[in-house]
C-alpha cells in the first residue's frame, strides 16, 4: 500500500491486514523501528483524536515527526500547498498526513506527486467525503468484541449527510459485507448518495435489535441554512438515551467518534455506560495509525 486515501482504495486483505496488525501492536507493546523516515501532519481542520494519534503512532515507531502550524506557515504568504508539499518532500519527508476541508486533496495530491515514489500521503479527514483510518479503527473496535461482522445489524445515527466518517463507513462495511448497515437521520441530515445499506428517520426502527450503534456529530459547522435543525426536536427524536438504548439488542455496543456533543448525540448516561465502547476507540486509534504508517511504507 503506497498511501492511504480511503476504504475504496483499500482491499479486503489490506483492510485486514492493517487490523490484524494493529492488534499485534496492542498485545505485543514492542514495535520496530523506522527512525530513518519523518512524517509530517498538515492539519488545516481542528483535531484532537486524529492528531495527537498520528503523533503518538509516529512516536512509538521512532519515526521523527514535524507538525506544521499552518495558521504560521508560508500559506499564509500566498504559497499554496502543491508548493508546501513539494518543499517537505525536498526536504526528506517520507509520510504526510493531511486533514482538509477539501474533498479529494489528498489523493490529488498522491496523483500530483506520483513520480516521487519516496512520499506516501495518508488521509486523516477531507471535508464530508472520507475519514478512513477513524472508519478502520471502528471496525477493529468492533471486531474485539463481535467475531464476525457478516450478521451484525449496524446503526448509524445523527448527521449522517455531513460526516466523513459516515461516507467511509458505507464503503467499509460493503467490504466486509457487514448483514445490515442502517441510517438513522432526520430528513435533512440524510444521505444524498446511498452506497451501501438503508436509510431511515425511525430511531425506533433503526436500532431495532441492532449489535452495534454508532452515534455521530451534529455537524454544525456544515449545515446549510435549509439543514438548519431545531435541537429541541432533535433531541425529543434523536438523541441516544438509556430509554431509546433498550430498542438494541441487551449486548449492543455504543460508539461514537468524537468530538461528542453531550446531551445532543448521546446522553452521557449512556456515553459512560457500561455498552460504550468510545474510549476503547480513541485508544485503538493509536494502534491502527501505527498500522498504517507502517503499511504506507511497505
Ligand atoms: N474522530 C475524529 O476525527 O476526532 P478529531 O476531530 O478530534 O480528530
Amino acid at each position: 500500500m503506497n498511501h492511504f486515501l480511503d476504504i475504496n482504495s483499500l482491499t479486503i486483505d489490506d483492510a485486514r491486514h492493517l487490523i490484524a496488525r494493529a492488534l499485534q501492536f496492542k498485545q505485543n507493546g514492542t514495535y520496530p523501528c523506522y527512525d530513518h523516515y519523518t512524517v509530517a501532519h498538515l492539519f488545516y481542520e481542528n483535531s484532537t483524536r486524529t492528531r495527537v494519534s498520528f503523533e503518538m503512532a509516529a512516536q512509538r515507531l521512532r519515526m521523527p515527526v514535524v507538525n506544521l502550524d499552518v495558521a504560521h506557515s508560508s500559506e499564509q504568504k500566498g504559497e499554496v500547498l502543491t508548493d508546501t508539499v513539494a518543499t517537505l518532500v525536498a526536504m526528506g519527508v517520507s509520510i504526510i498526513v493531511i486533514r482538509h476541508s477539501q474533498e479529494g486533496i489528498v489523493s490529488l495530491l498522491a496523483n500530483r506527486f506520483q513520480h516521487q515514489n519516496t512520499v506516501h500521503f495518508v488521509n486523516a479527514g477531507d471535508g464530508q467525503r472520507a475519514h478512513p483510518s477513524q472508519a478502520m479503527l471502528d471496525m477493529m473496535t468492533i471486531l474485539e468484541h463481535k467475531a464476525d461482522v457478516s450478521p451484525l445489524k449496524i446503526a448509524l445515527l445523527g448527521d449522517i449527510r455531513h460526516s466523513r466518517v459516515a461516507h467511509s463507513w458505507q464503503y467499509l462495511a460493503a467490504r466486509f459485507n457487514v448483514g445490515e448497515l442502517v441510517m438513522i437521520a432526520p430528513k435533512p441530515w440524510q444521505p444524498v448518495n446511498t452506497y451501501y445499506g438503508f436509510v431511515t428517520d425511525s430511531l425506533e426502527d433503526g436500532l431495532k435489535e441492532a449489535d452495534v450503534i454508532i452515534t455521530l456529530r451534529v455537524q454544525r459547522e456544515r449545515l446549510l441554512a435549509e439543514e438548519e435543525l431545531d435541537m429541541s426536536f432533535y433531541k425529543q427524536h434523536y438523541t441516544l438515551t438509556e430509554e431509546r438504548l433498550s430498542y438494541a439488542k441487551k449486548d449492543a455496543i455504543i460508539m461514537h467518534p468524537g468530538p461528542m456533543n453531550r446531551g445532543i448525540d448521546i446522553d452521557s448516561v449512556v456515553a459512560d455506560g457500561p455498552q460504550s465502547v468510545i474510549l476503547q476507540q480513541v485508544s485503538n486509534g493509536l494502534f491502527m495509525r501505527m498500522a498504517i504508517l507502517e503499511a504506507v511504507l511497505q
